[in-house]
C-alpha cells in the first residue's frame, strides 16, 4: 500500500468541508470529526476508494463499513426501514446510533462496503462538521473509526495523525469528539438487536421501543470468522500495554485508570494515574475513555488496572470496550 501520500491537516470550517467533498469526489480517503470518534471517510459507490480505505486502516474486508448520510431520506434510499427501524430514526437522529437494516434494490453503496451482505449499517451523524461534509459530498460516505485497525478509536486529530499520517488524503481538525465511544449499532431485521453498545445507551432506546433489545449469541460474538457486528472481534479495542480490570489495588509499575473516587491500595506505586470522572459521570467516562487509555499505554506501563465502572447508561459501552482491550494478545 502507498504510505507516502501527503496528509493535509485543516481546521474545520466552510473550505475544509468544500476540500473533504472534492477529495472524497476523486475516489481519496478523509477523516473527520463525528460525535462519537473520528470517522476516516471514502464514497460508499466508489469501490476501489473502499478497497484504499480497508488497505489504510489494515482492516479486514470481511468487517463491513457504516453509511453516513445526511438525512432520513438519503438512509431509506440504502436501506428499507420497517416500524420500528423508523421509529429509531425518528427519536434519535441526527446521533450516536447505527441502525442496521436490509439494503434496498439498487442500493448505491458498494458491495465492498457490506462485505456482500444482503445488509447495511446506516448512521446520520449529529456532529455539524460530518454534517457539512456530507451535504457538500451529497451522496453517502462509508467512515469506520479513523485508527489503525486494532487500535483504539481517535478522539481528537492528533490520534488520527499518529495512526495515519501518510496513508490518507486529508484530517478535518474539528477538537475533541464529545460522546467519545462509537455509535450504538442495533440490527433492525426482526427482532430489534443491540449489535454494539454504544454512545447512545440500552435504556433510552428500550424506552423508545417499549420491548428489551436482543442480544447476539454469545457463540456468534466468539466467532471471530463469522462476525455479526465484527466490531465485536474480541480484541478490537487495544492498547499495547496489558488491561486488569475490576482493579481493588495496584500493583508496582502498573498504570491506573480510576472512576469515582480513588484510594486504592498501592495508588502511590502506580507509574500513572488517569481519573475518567472523578465524580462518577458516565458520560464523562466514556468521553475521556479513548484518549486516556492512549496516554497511559503511551507511558509504557507493564500494566493499566481499571477500577469498576457501573454497567449502565454508557457504562456498558465503556465495559464492552475495556473487556476487549483485556483480552490477552
Ligand atoms: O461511531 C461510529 O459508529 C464510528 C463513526 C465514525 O461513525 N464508526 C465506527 O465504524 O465505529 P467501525 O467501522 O469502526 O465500526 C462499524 C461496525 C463494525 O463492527 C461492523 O462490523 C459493523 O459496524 N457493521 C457494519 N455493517 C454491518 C452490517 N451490515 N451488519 C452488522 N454489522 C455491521
Ligand atoms: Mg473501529
Amino acid at each position: 500500500m502507498k504510505t507516502s501520500l501527503e496528509t493535509l491537516i485543516l481546521p474545520a470550517g466552510h473550505a475544509a468541508a468544500e476540500a473533504a467533498a472534492w477529495r472524497l469526489a476523486a475516489g481519496g480517503l478523509v477523516a473527520f470529526p463525528t460525535e462519537t470518534v473520528y470517522g476516516l471517510g471514502a464514497d460508499a459507490g466508489n469501490a476501489a476508494a473502499i478497497a484504499h480505505l480497508y488497505a489504510a486502516k489494515g482492516r479486514p474486508a470481511f468487517n463491513p463499513l457504516i453509511a453516513h448520510v445526511a438525512d432520513l431520506a438519503a438512509a431509506q434510499a440504502i436501506g428499507r426501514f420497517d416500524a420500528r427501524a423508523l421509529r429509531l430514526a425518528e427519536a434519535f437522529w441526527p446521533g450516536p446510533l447505527t441502525l442496521v437494516v436490509p439494503k434496498t434494490d439498487g442500493c448505491p453503496v458498494a458491495d465492498l462496503a457490506t462485505a456482500g451482505l444482503d445488509t447495511v449499517a446506516i448512521r446520520i451523524p449529529a456532529h455539524p462538521v460530518a454534517q457539512a461534509i456530507v451535504r457538500a459530498f451529497g451522496r453517502a460516505v462509508v467512515a469506520p473509526s479513523a485508527n489503525i485497525s486494532g487500535h483504539v478509536s481517535p478522539t481528537l486529530a492528533a490520534h488520527v495523525e499518529s495512526d495515519l499520517a501518510g496513508r490518507i488524503d486529508l484530517i478535518v481538525d474539528g477538537g475533541p469528539v464529545e460522546v467519545g465511544v462509537e455509535s450504538t449499532i442495533v440490527g433492525c431485521l426482526n427482532a430489534p438487536m443491540l449489535l454494539r453498545p454504544g454512545g447512545l445507551s440500552r435504556e433510552r432506546i428500550e424506552a423508545v421501543l417499549g420491548l428489551p433489545l436482543l442480544r447476539p449469541q454469545a457463540e456468534a460474538e466468539s466467532d471471530d470468522s463469522q462476525p455479526l457486528a465484527p466490531g465485536m472481534l474480541a480484541s478490537h479495542y487495544a492498547p499495547r500495554a496489558s488491561v486488569r480490570l475490576d482493579a481493588r489495588d495496584v500493583a508496582p509499575g502498573e498504570a491506573l485508570l480510576a472512576f469515582g473516587p480513588a484510594r486504592l491500595p498501592g495508588l502511590d506505586a502506580a507509574s500513572a494515574v488517569m481519573n475518567l470522572s472523578p465524580g462518577g459521570d458516565l458520560d464523562e467516562a466514556a468521553a475521556n475513555l479513548f484518549g486516556y487509555l492512549r496516554a497511559l499505554d503511551a507511558k509504557g506501563p507493564r500494566a493499566i488496572a481499571v477500577m469498576t465502572i457501573p454497567e449502565q447508561d454508557l457504562g456498558e459501552a465503556i465495559n464492552d470496550r475495556l473487556r476487549r482491550a483485556a483480552v490477552a494478545r
